[in-house]
């Protein structure tokens, strides 16, 4: 798999994160370009006991080899962005596109306040206003700010300069297929398409480059913000059934609900999925916390997975066990053959 771009086939929240930390430490990858809108995303990592919550920087950061790009499609916010790649201690392999354009204090408080935070419900960090400038064409960009100029590159170039050399390539994707704005529940999603397509736009790659997009589900459904969620659960059952969370970036509750098959379909159709994650079988069937092949699966939840693969038609290769990098089944390798 050479060039593979990841993206949610839901809402957001599905653990892309994770899915792209092990990708890329598993695949040596060589370069990793994140797309997507900006730090309106929260991808958490869990390696080595140390959870990181990325919302700039490519969750690959755990691959020490690993080139770690930011497209020109994607917002930058300088100060999470300068933040985290002092956590991650990544000062000399992170590359920023001289074209991403930069939130600035005004678009945050724009975010925070009619419309986008009370109809909406946005998270607040600007992207919506920032991505409205762009169109009317009077944002400034990131070769602008003198405090990003040593990591200011030419991230297309750098992107298929590594797939023409046959190097492992990952296209990080963000929020999810229904928050997009062309696809997702208008208007209750985010501020540009977001589908695997449009990744691919972010950075800079062609159609034709792409080896292999990852749609990443979750076990069950999850949005935050207004907006439809079908068969929505009330926040006790949720909590009954493990499935409450709290947001990565607002701190606000996840709404919940059953695994939707319906929109998985379509959420593959869109992104033109060759294959799919699906994470948290460990939070519906406790049993399989940390399992790491497919055989040791319970019952249950392999019936499950092959529910799912039988609605979607694509392979289900990599399962999510836990919240950490390598609490994974991955059957690519079995599923090729
Ligand atoms: P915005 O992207 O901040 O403008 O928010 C628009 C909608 O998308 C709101 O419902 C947000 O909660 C949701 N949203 C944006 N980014 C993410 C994400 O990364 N995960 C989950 N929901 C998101
Ligand atoms: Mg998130």
């Amino acid at each position: 798999m050479p060039c593979t771009v990841v993206v949610c086939g839901f809402f957001g929240d599905t653990g892309k994160g994770k899915i792209i930390s092990y990708l890329s430490l598993k695949g040596k990858t060589a370069v990793t370009a994140r797309a997507g809108v900006g730090p309106n995303a929260g991808h958490t990592v869990v390696y080595k006991g140390k959870e990181y919550k990325m919302r700039m920087l490519p969750s690959a950061f755990v691959y020490d080899k690993c080139r770690l790009l930011i497209g020109p499609g994607v917002l930058i916010n300088p100060e999470i962005l300068l933040q985290e790649i002092q956590i991650t201690k990544s000062q000399n392999r992170v590359g920023v596109d001289h074209q991403c354009a930069v939130i600035e204090p005004k678009h945050i408080e724009a975010d925070k306040k009619g419309h986008l935070a009370q109809k909406i419900k946005t998270t607040g960090s600007g992207t919506g206003p920032c991505n409205a400038e762009r169109a009317l064409r009077t944002v400034k960009l990131a070769r602008d700010f003198s405090e990003l100029k040593k990591f200011l590159t030419d991230v297309p170039l750098e992107v298929n300069t590594a797939i023409n050399e046959g190097k492992n390539v990952l296209i990080e994707g963000t929020q999810g297929t229904y928050l997009s704005l062309f696809h997702g529940t208008y208007p209750y999603c985010t501020s540009k398409d977001v589908t695997a397509s449009a990744a691919c736009s972010d950075v800079g790659v062609g159609p034709t480059k792409v080896d292999d997009v990852v749609v990443v589900f979750k076990a069950y459904t999850t949005r935050v913000g207004g907006g439809p969620l079908p068969n929505e659960l009330s926040w006790e059952e949720a909590e009954k059934r493990g499935w409450a969370e709290v947001a990565t970036v607002t701190g606000r509750r996840r709404r919940s609900a059953p695994f939707s098959y319906e929109l998985a379909k379509r959420a593959v159709m869109l992104n033109g999925a060759t294959q799919a994650a699906l994470t948290k079988i460990d939070v519906m069937f406790p049993e399989c916390k940390g399992v790491k092949s497919y055989e040791e699966l319970s019952k249950e939840a392999k019936a499950f997975i092959e529910k799912v693969e039988k609605e979607i038609q694509v392979p289900v290769t990599l399962i999510g066990t836990g919240p950490g990098t390598l609490e994974i089944v991955d059957r690519r390798e079995e599923l090729k053959s």
